[in-house]
């Protein structure tokens, strides 16, 4: 059985920057750089333009990864890109995404499948998950792994919505899963899920359980009201949960690997509030140089964050070849998940 390791990453943001100061400005949104930097540590965040949607922001992303591992498009067996901000509701964006590719032209089109995974901030690692799993059964040798988000389409952008839109930014992480037969590579993944607090972080625009799905009114015309059309979370409960989630998902990690702290070189952890991830850090004693952190500058990407960890820790020569990297995330749902890669 091959192992399967991570032959290339890549990454992309939007060039727009939102400074917090844009959000109070710009948006006339009542909030403060204080209050976000204090709870949270953002300092800004991309938003692409209008008319970009999330398979174009996985696109770039994707092309780096893709050359980064030394390949073409055609060489890739499958696509699961995962997102909560897909580019419609169907068909799925790495459907889109395969097409941008250029795998649908000419004689040489390769008709790979395309998956979409809705697992929110864990869809990134279940997506890896998923990758390593079709790798080592020797189903697929190149997979392409992608988390991408357009989230700002979606955002409350107004003082109503300031608890849930001065978080959230958007941008694409991606890498390759490939098959090797050297001793490296993704040593295990673990993934949870908690039916029990569906309510606490959605975003309901449409209930399929309604006759018509969204209400019309005289002419036809759909009308959402804005706690549905916006996502609404309940923050001190997502934060309680995911500090214990994450830190039982690095522990079973650990255990899995029969690894410790001190073995491990550098901590991926998902970006949804700076003040989680030292929590966690200081509670199980991470030395904060192991811990890498984009949050300030991007805000949460969802389940683009440790992708594009990944690549900017690469481009930057901080992750190299033969380091041993853990990476844990928790979102809505719940869902939660870790892996651990030999680089
Ligand atoms: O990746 C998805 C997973 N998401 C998370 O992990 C998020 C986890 N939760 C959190 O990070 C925190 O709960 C938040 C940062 C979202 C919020 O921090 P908090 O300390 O829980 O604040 P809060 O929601 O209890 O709000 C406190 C006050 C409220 O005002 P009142 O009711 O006390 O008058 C909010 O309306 O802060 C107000 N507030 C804001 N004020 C200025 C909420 N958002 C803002 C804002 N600017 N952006």
């Amino acid at each position: 059985m091959p192992n399967a390791f991570i032959s290339g990453t890549g990454f992309y943001v939007p060039p727009r920057v939102v400074t917090n100061d844009d959000l109070k400005t710009q948006y006339g949104i009542d909030t403060s750089h204080e209050w976000i930097v204090q709870r949270t540590g953002i300092q800004e965040r991309r938003f692409a333009e209008d008319g970009v949607g999330t398979s174009d922001l996985a696109l770039p992303a994707s092309r780096a990864a893709i050359q980064a591992a030394g390949l073409e498009p055609r060489d890739l067996d499958m696509i699961i890109l995962a997102t909560l901000s897909p580019d419609c509701c169907f068909p799925g964006s790495g459907i889109y995404l395969q097409r941008k590719l250029g795998l649908c032209d000419g004689p040489k089109a390769r008709f790979v499948p395309a998956l979409d995974v809705r697992n929110q901030c864990s869809g990134f690692l279940y997506s890896l998950g998923a990758a390593t799993s079709m790798v080592k059964s020797g189903a697929c040798k190149h997979v392409l792994v992608v988390g991408a988000e357009t989230h700002s389409a979606a955002l409350d952008l107004s003082t109503r919505g300031r608890a849930v839109a001065s978080l959230f930014g958007d941008g694409a992480g991606a890498v390759v899963v490939s098959a090797t037969e050297e001793d490296r590579g993704v040593r295990s993944w673990h993934l949870g899920a908690d039916g029990r607090y569906t309510e606490v972080l959605a975003q309901k625009v449409w209930d399929v359980s309604k006759r018509p799905f969204i209400p019309v009114d005289d002419k036809g015309v759909g009308q959402v009201q804005p706690e549905l059309m916006w996502a609404q979370m309940d923050g001190k409960v997502v934060f309680k949960n995911a500090v214990e989630r994450m830190i039982g998902a690095l522990m079973e990690l650990c255990m899995a690997n029969n690894v410790t702290g001190t073995d491990i070189d550098l901590f991926v952890f998902h970006q949804a509030n700076l003040r989680i991830n030292e929590y966690i850090a200081d509670h199980v004693g991470i030395p904060k140089e192991k811990l890498v952190s984009n949050i300030q500058r991007y805000g949460n990407t969802t389940a683009a964050t440790i992708p594009i960890l990944l690549a900017e820790a690469e481009q930057s020569g901080r992750l190299k070849r033969g380091m041993k990297v853990a990476m844990v995330a928790f979102g809505s749902g719940f869902t939660w998940g870790s892996a651990l890669v030999d680089w």
